[in-house]
């Protein structure tokens, strides 16, 4: 049967690119840092910064898989599914031990020390922010002799940092624009080449995308496959400029959720709250979120508050006399 879409797993997230386009500068300097690596001298830490969708995670994947073909070893580790120092460094020393090991982390700490005296490693901690340790973390991987890759949408984390870990990092930072709609033409090329029929796309369908996504790879290559999706439930034989738009609306959809796993469980906690209770005040949602398990200040939480409206997951709007009222 035909379809539009012919390689769904090309446009995956977690597909790792044979080719990373236009951030060969960052490239550079990436393998630059860690050269010291390959003659048995310790690298300074890198700090990658960048809004969501500007390549940061593919960009270090791929260079870490260059490394491991020379023979370094290669631990990524996404710190928002490993939060805590001792998570990290369980998940670290995960093939050195015996699985479900009971010793303790600093012991765990010792023994990777000891490893990385025998051997090159590489640690990448993405999303570095969303580590509640990242200062305890930076303060004892300073003293390895490895490569540390840090990677997080902006250096805010770092600057907030107490001085004795921030001292401690004495890195270069990298810094991954937004990508310019070529680069995001180029991007999508590459997908609809490998993953759509032939002849179902053209050029002024990728530079619509591209214009649409305002910088954000991850958009582009979701809205692609949405658009691809859409045309083949349609029956349509190729994706007209239509297909999108409506693919880019499912996109930007995708990215509110993306946005949301990101934040903290109290800020989830506040936006399910809002979601069950549409029009909601202030002063009775800070009534209800304060009856959850381990609430935050009310200080804290009307600054949570404040980002979520700031990332466009919540709608604030004026009630009667001075109170807001909240929806999704
Ligand atoms: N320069 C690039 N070349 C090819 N694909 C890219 C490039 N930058 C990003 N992508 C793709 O865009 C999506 C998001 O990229 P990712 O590296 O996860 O961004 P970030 O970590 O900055 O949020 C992934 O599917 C990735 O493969
Ligand atoms: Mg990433």
């Amino acid at each position: 049967m035909f379809t539009i879409v012919t390689n769904p797993d090309i446009f995956y997230d977690d597909y790792l690119p044979v080719r990373i386009v236009s951030r060969e500068p960052q490239i550079q300097e990436i393998r630059f840092s860690l050269q010291p690596l390959l003659e048995q001298k310790k690298p300074s830490p890198i700090w990658i910064h960048g809004e969501p969708g500007s390549g940061k995670t593919s960009t270090v994947k791929f260079i870490l898989k260059e490394l491991e073909e020379v023979g370094v070893k290669g631990i990524y580790i996404n710190c928002w599914e490993f939060n805590s120092f001792y998570s990290v460094i369980d998940k670290i020393t995960e093939g050195l031990l015996a699985p479900k090991s009971s010793r303790s982390g600093y012991y765990k700490f010792h023994l990777f020390e000891n490893y990385t005296r025998k051997r090159p490693v590489v640690l990448i901690l993405d999303e570095a922010d969303k580590n509640r340790d990242i200062a305890k973390l930076i303060y004892h991987l300073s003293d390895l002799r490895i490569g540390m890759v840090y990677i997080s949408c902006s250096l805010y984390t770092l600057y907030s940092l107490e001085t004795r870990s921030k001292s401690r990092f004495n890195g270069i930072f990298i810094e991954f624009k937004p990508y310019n709609i070529q680069d995001l033409i180029e991007i999508l090329k590459e997908r609809a080449k490998f993953g759509l029929h032939p002849g179902t796309w053209t050029l002024k369908l990728l530079e619509e995308i591209a214009r649409l996504s305002k910088g954000d790879a991850r958009i582009a290559i979701q809205t692609l496959k949405n658009a691809g999706d859409r045309a083949d439930h349609e029956g349509a034989p190729k994706i007209s400029l239509k297909y999108a738009r409506l693919g880019f609306g499912r996109a930007k959809s995708l990215r509110k959720t993306y946005r949301l796993k990101k934040l903290t469980d109290h800020h989830r906690t506040i936006y399910e709250l809002v979601k069950k209770n549409p029009g909601i005040i202030s002063g009775e949602l800070w009534s209800k979120y304060s009856k959850c398990r381990k609430p935050v200040a009310r200080r804290t939480f009307t600054l949570y508050l404040t980002q979520l409206i700031n990332l466009g997951l919540i709608r604030s709007e004026r009630a009667r006399g001075r109170s807001r009222t909240f929806r999704v």
